[in-house]
């Protein structure tokens, strides 16, 4: 169902997926006296617990999943891998935004590769994998190194297999399963960046500054903005996020992930059609968060200036800063300019996101210094086991 009449504060926002991402959302809608609604298999969730209400079901059970449609005005989603079945049986009841085909381009890495080709969009090398010999022609054609990615349910790495030599097909292939898969040129990238914006009903796009990004482990480590790039990159980063948007008509907020190769060349690495990781940061930084942006744009309001205030960086809080007890907070709330969040989950696994760190300085690099040096401080000075 759509609807481009702006849908103002008092109405209920619903929410498919109930992680960090939808509980960032659900505070600035809040904030803004919206109220909201989160659906999802589990209880208690990061989102679930600063919402108006829960509803959990698994994702294909479309009855409840309607039920919960009926109980909003308009609905968006904040995790990748909610069923398309689900997503459309919210759009027939709801305005769903973004739709659905940014949905399943998003979740799905050969249909993602295709797309930014059909588009003109640069990327590395690719071939579709759904066998040995597949793999091994791929190999052939996209040369090693390379990496094995299944084509869905890929996350923080999850499901990719680095081939440094061909005769490591048959082991890569065992150890994603046996999945769909796609086989990429590995790029010995510079710089990783993002670029994140929003597009309005009206199709008004408003791009944040880019983001410069660090992985650990294939998870992402820092980000940081400004990033050190020639205005010129900057500029193509953002057209290409563009096209994008208007290419799959999202309204919403949406994520470029891209390589900066030595020779200055942007690579397309993979979208995501919602607010993202290495954008946490305009929650202290930028006079309108990514959050409250994704707000506007579902909401069918005018979009925010996303103008940041100040450099910034961002730091991850991963499971594994819990394995000797809980972290010592304290040691961190005492420094000015570092700003603590946390998501409100229970059990802190390996590599799982539990929260983050952002810090304002003067440029991005004495930013991104402070937020290590903090985040070392939690590492430094864990309490003892419990
Ligand atoms: N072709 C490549 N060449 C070099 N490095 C790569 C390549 N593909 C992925 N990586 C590295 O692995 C990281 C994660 O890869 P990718 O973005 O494809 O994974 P993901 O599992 O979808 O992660 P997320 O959704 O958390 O971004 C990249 O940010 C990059 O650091
Ligand atoms: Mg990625």
């Amino acid at each position: 169902m759509d609807n481009t009449s702006p849908i103002l504060p008092g109405a209920t926002i619903g929410i498919l997926g109930s992680g960090q991402l939808g509980r960032m959302l659900a505070l600035a809608a809040r904030r803004m006296g919206y109220r909201v609604h989160v659906f999802s298999p589990e209880q208690d969730t990061p989102a679930g617990q600063v919402s108006d209400r829960e509803f959990s079901a698994p994702y294909d059970d479309l009855d409840a999943v309607r039920a919960f449609a009926g109980t909003v005005d308009a609905i968006t989603y904040e995790f990748e891998n909610v069923p398309a079945a689900t997503a459309a049986a919210c759009a027939a009841i709801r305005p769903l935004r973004p739709g659905v085909e940014a949905l399943q381009i998003a979740q799905n890495r050969l249909y993602e590769k295709r797309f930014f080709a059909a588009n003109g969009l640069p990327i590395t090398p690719f071939a579709p994998v759904s066998n040995l010999a597949e793999l091994q022609q791929g190999l052939a054609t996209v040369g090693c190194p390379a990496i094995l990615k299944t084509a869905t349910a890929g996350y923080d790495g999850k499901g990719q297999q680095l081939i440094t030599q061909t005769g490591q097909a048959q082991a890569s292939w065992e150890a994603i399963g046996h999945a769909p898969a796609v086989l990429e040129g590995y790029v010995h990238f510079a710089q990783e960046l993002s670029v994140i914006a929003a597009r309005g009903v009206d199709g008004q796009f408003v791009p944040y500054d880019l983001f410069a990004n660090t992985h650990r482990r294939h998870i992402l480590d820092t980000s940081q903005t400004p990033a050190a790039v020639p205005a010129s990159i900057a500029a193509q980063a953002v057209d290409y996020t563009q096209v994008v948007m208007e290419q799959l008509d999202v309204i919403g907020v949406l994520c470029v992930e891209f390589f900066l190769t030595a020779d200055g060349r942007l690579l397309l690495n993979e979208i995501a059609p919602r607010p993202h990781n290495s954008g946490h940061l305009t929650v202290d930084a930028c006079l309108t968060s990514q959050f409250e942006q994704q707000l506007r744009a579902v909401c069918g309001l005018p979009l925010g200036d996303a103008a940041c205030l100040q450099p910034a960086a961002m730091a991850n809080l991963l499971g594994d800063l819990w394995q000797n007890g809980e972290p010592d907070w304290a040691s961190v709330l005492r420094l000015p300019g570092i700003k603590l969040h946390l998501y409100g989950k229970k059990e802190a696994r390996p590599g799982r996101k539990m929260g983050h760190l952002t810090a304002l300085a003067d440029s991005a690099a004495a930013a991104a210094g402070q937020v290590r040096q903090a985040r070392q401080r939690l590492r430094g000075k864990m309490n003892p086991a419990r």
